[in-house]
């Protein structure tokens, strides 16, 4: 015996990625839930389950996580508050893989208002049906990727034959079958025999998916599954089509269809099923609240009957139904007797029908405490705008907070025009002037509570008696209910806290009406734990202050605001029964503790200048708390009312030791002010900002010691200019070999041009120069001369000039102790005492640079000004703090290196785009997606785009304006860009695994949940780039769980690899899940890797590359919250003051790997099991053809550097295109950056291979070095780039593989990557040989990794160019195909030969650098 709901629970559990279940109001929990639970104990699988309460948006849980979904089911009752919302959201659901189970109970109404929003609809009426139809809907949705509706019968004790855990899955992604031939049996579309020109329409389509899904059902289950099923009479005289749950109906010449599909339905189905013997069609349908004349069924039948002549076109009579227990032959039969009606009739009885109208919300015993109080407090006044009284009449939306806000909004609407008629009134000269009189009194009084209704009610008796009539009185008099003034109330359950965003009350705050919400949250204090994770409430009260100008109240009515309000009431009870005290003792728990602090947050006294909050209780809960510690009520209202902020911040409450202060600064300004010296300029060039720092830090402190002081870039000056100044300060670095920096390369030109012209214009100026430099940046002593170049070269050209030098110059090293800093503080004494202002004390702190943790915390949860930003249209560019935003949301603001001097030289602002990337999760994407990227690509960015070493996509080019365009182009096909930078885990990376697709999907949806998991939970990414609605106002709560304001302290990279290959170097992430497979060949657990990182910064050896370490065991179920853990224990421990030291793998080297450990096992609660034997050995991708285990074939293409274009002689991205248009399969992007076209069907292989072979994609004729070769982006558009990498390496290849050629070694694999900068975003540290770009044309050389990742390489020399690199590598490869020994790989060989040491930790990087051979001298030297 089995119940409808537990099947369907089955199916949805077993078939599904993510569930997404609705539940009743605490404490019950719903039917699913339970069956969801015995299921975790049983079954392997486990799809992530989310929660929505009731009254919450089930809509916007489901587009938020439906599209990292194989397939999302939603599970709930077909109450009509959670259909109504569904229908809202059913645009934009349509296209996901979804299913939506719900559970009827004798009434179809509600249900129904989907019937056409989604393409498909079921209805199931047994418990087998439940479950054959469960299967069809979820093959349906996943394979077609379209939402289906399946509505049953929540019926029991039935016995079902249900499908075996095993057979589910391969259910859901067996090959697509061929549909019948043609739909109703004829050939081609629409019983047309089969032009290829016939337009078919879209409900055609539909079904013809709809059909070949139910004939996948039914080869599997061999149970029929029919869209329509007839029994009764064959030659009937009537047809009944049923819907609902009909009894067997056995009546002479009648004939029953009972429909288990009911959209998309076809005329044509519909006419098969009516023979022409019918003369009669009753359509009989469970409906008890069916609002409209005609149902969506009646006018289904209606338009099909239409396509018949007029002669034969049978009369339909609609008839609704309540109970089952009336369709009975007899009423059948007195139907049948009765003359047809054209209006639908009832059938039973009207008692029989009025037990099922809708029935009155029950209010709780305990919450009718707080209406009471309410009705004690405004008497007549109050009026409950979603009174559960008005269920009777409206149904059952009128309770939710929509209905409410609508119906105050008619009422006001309605009040305003009454006091405009009876303005009119006052105008008409005929008007008495008793009347007269009573017009103007209740004009004036018509905002006074009590007045204006006992005015009211004068006024309405004078006008009824009055013997004049005129539409203004009738219009009056129609309007009289909206004489006296009213308290509107919602009354709402803390259901509306779930998403407060996206509900109505959201709306309802924001509508700035004179409107009050009561809150009343049950939850008892002692069970606040016990509350369901997923359903964490927002809190409504921040919410509301939030937005600035709502009156608040936690536990207090209260009503003279002119405005909204809410009020938070806390009333916490188990159940009805729970007694009196116990709900006191709740109270008082909750109160005591801070829980439920007691509150009032009142807007109109601030304006008066009075403290606007004030707290009624003791204790206050930690978000309240952090709210009134940030004063963050001040800068919200600040922002919202400008013109208020001086009164606000003057009114903040001085106290004495303030004022004191501030005399005591104001004195010490006064004496310094009157010193007389000169005005100080600070001029600065920088590249990376260090020396713009130091400039800064010149100026602010010029200015604490009096001076006046103004500071700009170098070129921000002409000769001219400069000729007129007295004293200025030059800071300036080197960038390039003995370059200026960018911004200091004119007047630098400048300054030469005329002391080759033996000019000698500054002889006002006296100068000094800071110059900042790397003295190893250049290693080899002929290039000892580009230490410091440009600021020594600018002390020379000055005095040459004319200028005096009042302080010599400073030189900063990088390789000093303590950096730059170290010859800083020698020099800038220096200037203060040029200045006469060395002896002056300088008490004031200096104001703290804006580092990335200052803009994260302001950011508002990561909105800063970008939405401004994006608006404004006179620069390419957005605000330098939004560009640290943007990366959050995936986003790079970059420029076209390429034209930077030659904008500059224009005087325009240089070439600004954007970077985008795209988050996918375990690198898999459809072609529908692919399709779109390409499109982007073309429309948006520069026609090209990257397939990148974190597996996703990543345009370039892309113009601000197009920014929002591409983002919401890219949400289109359920893909974002959320995470895909920025201080926060970003995008998740999996093996690409061909052989097993069993372990693919296992690794992949592994990939996808801790994706999720780990997801930012700010909504500014939907508000800024989608549109989506503004949430409160200006300022948001919102909520990052495991972020909080201030993020990562830097990023933070996860991958999943599953040994033998190691193609996601496992080892370069900062933490990494090594898949452990059981004998069966199933995913067992991970062994859990931490501390991995690639970036390092030149010549500073406080940065270093790190492999990551093992630490344990994991299951699979542990994975998702061991990553939380460890993230959680890098953002508490990593080093925040510093970005260059902040990666985890610097944490745990500072902690000690084991205290790390400990630290994650006791947030865990448990320790890792021991780590599980392992073998890897590859990194590299498995090119060409290969078949997985079930029998689905894919194909490893080689993309060099993964980027995708069209070049002479190779299409690429048009291939790729082609490929897309017709490939029912996905796309896996390789962290190598290339690309594997997967799931291919067998028929589908021979016209893959020809599209392949046609753009020349098939080719893997390659040497073994190119095949394993890796590079980044670089230049142009990489703004980090200090050398070429993508458009290099493969030139470099070019005469490296001729090398190997001559060696014999064509088809060895040598892993080579580069990197334009060392940053190493292709992972070059663990690469057997590696270059990082240090200037144009020059690297560092590395040597000696593993060859699956296993071990760091090691600087061989700090720069070479390419004659070095090939001077060097050709003995180095000589000697290695002569002398390796058997399967030796060129890492371990030179390690072996002694050219280079093997480096055992990161910390030990930088030790015995160099090596071997005829560059051992140079090595030395440097
Ligand atoms: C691409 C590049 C080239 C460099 N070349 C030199 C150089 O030739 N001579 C030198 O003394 N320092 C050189 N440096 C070191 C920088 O000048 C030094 O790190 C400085 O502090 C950077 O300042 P900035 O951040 O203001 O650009 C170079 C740095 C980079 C990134
Ligand atoms: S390694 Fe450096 S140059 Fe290359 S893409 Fe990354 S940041 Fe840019």
């Amino acid at each position: 015996m089995s119940s409808a709901t537990s099947s369907v629970a089955r199916v949805a559990y077993l078939a599904s990625d993510i569930i997404v279940d609705s539940q009743p109001t605490l404490p019950s929990t719903s039917q699913f839930a339970k069956e969801y639970s015995s299921l975790s104990a049983t079954s392997s699988r486990r799809p992530t389950i989310l929660s929505v309460p009731l009254g919450g948006d089930p809509g916007s849980t489901l587009l938020r996580n439906g599209s990292a979904a194989g397939l999302i089911s939603f599970t709930s009752s077909a109450a009509a508050q959670t259909v109504i919302r569904l229908v809202l959201d059913a645009a934009e659901l349509s296209s996901f893989p979804l299913v939506l189970h719900l559970a009827v109970k004798n009434d179809l109404s509600d249900v129904l208002l989907l019937h056409s929003a989604v393409p498909f609809f079921l209805i199931s009426r047994t418990p087998q049906q439940a479950h054959d139809n469960s299967l069809l809907a979820s093959r349906l949705a996943r394979t077609e990727k379209k939402a289906v509706v399946h509505a049953f019968y929540d019926a029991k004790n039935d016995s079902v034959e249900e499908i075996s855990e095993s057979e589910v899955q391969p259910f859901l992604l067996s090959e697509k079958l061929a549909s019948t031939n043609g739909v109703n049996g004829h050939n081609g579309a629409n019983g047309h025999n089969g032009h290829s020109a016939t337009v078919v329409s879209p409900s055609l389509e539909l079904f013809k998916l709809y059909e070949r899904a139910a004939l996948s059902t039914v080869v599997r289950i061999r149970r029929a599954c029919p869209p329509l099923s007839v029994h009764g009479s064959s030659e009937p005289h009537t047809v009944i089509f049923g819907l609902g749950d009909i009894p067997p109906v056995d009546i002479d010449g009648v004939s029953v269809v009972s429909l288990s599909l009911l959209t998309p339905l076809l005329p044509s189905r519909i006419l098969d099923v009516i023979p022409p013997s019918a003369s009669r069609i009753i359509i009989l349908e469970q409906l008890h609240r069916w609002n409209t004349k005609w149902t969506p069924l009646y006018l289904e039948l209606v338009d099909a009957i239409h396509q018949r002549e007029v002669e034969q076109r049978p009369h339909i009579q609609s008839v609704y139904f309540s109970d089952p227990a009336q369709v009975i032959p007899l009423a059948i039969l007195k139907l049948l007797q009765a003359a047809p009606s054209s209006a639908p009739i009832q059938l039973g009885s009207a008692s029989a029908s009025s037990l099922l109208s809708p029935e009155v919300p029950h209010i709780p015993k305990h919450e009718s405490s707080y209406t009471k109080i309410l009705s004690h407090v405004f008497g007549e006044r109050l009026e409950v705008s979603n009174s559960p009284a008005l269920v009777l009449k409206q149904g059952a939306i009128a309770t939710s907070p929509e209905f409410a806000l609508g119906r105050v909004r008619g009422q006001l609407d309605q009040r305003n025009e009454l006091i405009r008629s009876v303005q009119k009134l006052l105008e008409v000269k005929e008007v008495s002037p008793e009347l007269h009189k009573l017009c103007s009194q209740w004009v004036l009084v018509k905002d006074d509570d009590t007045k204006s209704r006992s005015v009211g009610n004068d006024l309405i008796t004078a006008l009824e008696s009055s013997k004049s009539s005129s539409p203004i009185i009738d219009r009056i008099l129609a309007l009289r209910a909206h004489f006296p003034t009213r308290s509107r109330w919602i009354i709402g359950s803390d259901a509306w806290s779930y998403d407060l965003g996206a509900s109505g009350l959201h709306h309802a705050i924001a509508s700035g009406l004179n409107i009050n919400i009561l809150i009343i949250d049950t939850l008892p204090y002692t069970s606040r734990n016990s509350a369901d994770p997923h359903r964490r409430k927002q809190d409504a009260g921040l919410y509301a202050m939030n937005h600035g100008d709502i009156y608040v109240a936690s536990v207090a009515v209260y009503s003279s605001h002119n405005g909204p309000s809410v009020v938070l009431a806390y009333l916490p009870y188990q159940n009805e029964d729970a007694p009196a005290l116990e709900v006191l003792k709740e109270t008082k728990l909750a109160v005591d503790a801070g829980y439920w602090p007691l509150y009032r947050w009142d807007p109109v006294k601030e304006a008066q200048g009075k403290e606007p909050f004030a707290l009624d209780s003791d204790a206050v809960k930690n978000d309240l708390q952090q709210f009134l510690d940030r004063q963050n009520h001040l800068s919200q209202l600040v922002r919202s009312k400008p013109e208020l902020a001086t009164e606000l911040v003057s009114s903040l409450g001085e106290n004495v030791k303030e004022a004191r202060r501030r005399k005591a600064q104001q004195a010490y300004d006064d004496l310094v002010v009157s010193l007389d010296a000169p005005p100080l300029v600070v001029l600065y060039a920088s590249d990376g900002g260090t020396a713009e720092k130091f400039a800064k830090r010149l100026a602010n402190r010029g200015k604490a010691r009096g001076l006046s002081t103004s500071i700009g870039t170098i070129d921000s000056m002409s000769i001219d200019t400069l000729s007129q100044e007295e004293y200025v300060a030059f800071v300036t670095s080197v960038a390039g070999q003995g370059e200026p920096p960018q911004n200091g390369r004119t007047l630098f030109k400048a300054l030469n041009a005329a002391a080759l012209r033996g000019e000698k214009p500054f002889s006002k100026l006296r100068y000094s120069v800071f110059a900042l430099g790397d003295s190893h940046y250049w290693p080899r002593a002929e290039d000892a001369h580009y230490y410091n170049k440009p600021g020594k070269d600018l002390d020379t050209r000055l005095e040459q000039l004319g200028g005096e030098r009042f302080a010599d110059i400073g030189l900063g090293d990088d390789q000093d102790a303590d950096g730059p800093d170290t010859g800083y503080k020698v020099w800038e004494p220096l200037v203060w005492k040029t200045f006469g202002v060395d002896n002056i004390e300088v008490k004031e702190a200096e104001p703290d640079p804006i580092t990335n943790e200052h803009i994260k915390a302001a950011s508002g949860y990561l909105r800063g000004t970008i939405a401004e930003g994006l608006e404004d249209n006179s620069t390419g560019a957005l605000d330098p703090s939004d560009t640290q935003l943007t990366k959050f949301h995936g986003i790079y603001q970059q420029d076209d290196r390429d034209i930077r001097d030659e904008r500059q030289a224009q005087g325009v602002e240089p070439a600004y785009s954007f970077m985008i990337r795209v988050r996918t999760p375990g690198g898999v994407c459809t072609s529908e997606q692919w399709l779109q990227m390409d499109r982007i690509a073309d429309e948006h960015g520069n026609g090209t785009f990257k397939i990148t070493t974190r597996a996703t996509f990543q345009f370039h080019g892309v113009i601000k304006r197009h920014l929002k365009p591409s983002i919401q182009e890219i949400n289109k096909v359920l893909l974002d860009t959320l995470a895909a930078c920025g201080d926060v885990n970003r995008n998740v990376i999996c093996s690409a695994i061909p052989s097993s697709s069993r372990l693919h999907a296992q690794v992949y949806n592994f990939s996808k949940l801790v994706s999720a998991h780990l997801l930012p939970r700010t909504t500014a990414y939907h508000e800024i780039w989608l549109d989506k609605k503004m949430v409160a106002g200006e300022a948001v709560k919102d909520f990052e769980p495991l972020y909080g304001e201030f993020y990562l302290p830097r990023k933070f990279k996860i991958a999943v690899a599953v040994p033998p290959t190691n193609d996601v170097d496992i080892f370069a992430n900062d933490l990494g899940f090594i898949a452990i497979v059981n004998e069966q060949g199933d995913l067992a657990g991970f062994n859990v890797t931490i501390g991995g990182g690639m970036g390092v910064a030149h010549g500073n050896k406080k940065t270093y590359p790190r492999v990551a370490d093992v630490i344990g065991f994991c299951t699979i179920e542990q994975g998702p919250i061991v990553a939380e853990k460890v993230m959680l224990t890098q953002r508490d421990n990593g080093n925040r003051a510093d970005r260059k030291n902040a990666r985890l793998k610097y944490t745990i080297d500072r902690m000690g790997l084991d205290v790390f450990k400990a630290e994650v096992e006791s947030r865990l609660g448990y320790p890792l099991a021991p780590a599980r034997p392992y073998t890897f050995d590859r990194n590299i991708d498995d090119f060409g053809w290969s078949t997985g285990d079930d029998g689905r074939h894919h194909v490893m293409l080689f993309i060099e550097n993964g980027r995708i274009q069209d070049e002479p002689e190779r299409d690429f991205k048009t291939g790729l295109r082609e490929i897309a248009k017709i490939h029912k399969g996905t796309f896996r992007l390789t962290a190598n950056q290339h690309i594997m076209i997967s799931e291919i069907s067998t028929e589908d292989v021979p016209e893959i291979k020809r599209i392949l072979a046609k753009y020349k994609l098939d080719n893997l004729n390659y040497t073994g070095l190119r095949l394993s070769s890796s590079a980044c982006v670089a230049f142009p558009t990489c703004g980090l780039a200090m050398a070429e990498s993508e458009r290099y390496l493969p030139v470099l290849i070019d005469k490296v593989e001729k090398i190997c050629e001559e060696n014999g070694l064509r088809n060895d694999s040598i892993v080579m990557r580069m990197t334009g900068c060392p940053n190493g975003c292709a992972r070059p540290y663990v690469a057997e040989v590696a270059f990082v770009g240090k200037a144009p044309g020059s690297y560092s050389m590395l040597l000696g990794g593993g060859y699956y990742g296993q071990r760091l390489n090691k600087i061989y020399r700090e720069t070479v160019s390419e004659p070095e690199i090939l001077a060097i590598l050709k003995p180095m490869i000589k000697r290695y195909a002569l002398e390796r020994i058997e399967g030796e790989h060129f890492g371990d060989f030179v390690i072996r030969a002694g050219y280079i040491a093997p480096t055992t930790s990161g910390k030990e990087w930088y030790d015995n650098m160099g090596g071997e051979g005829q560059y051992r001298e140079a090595a030395a030297a440097a």
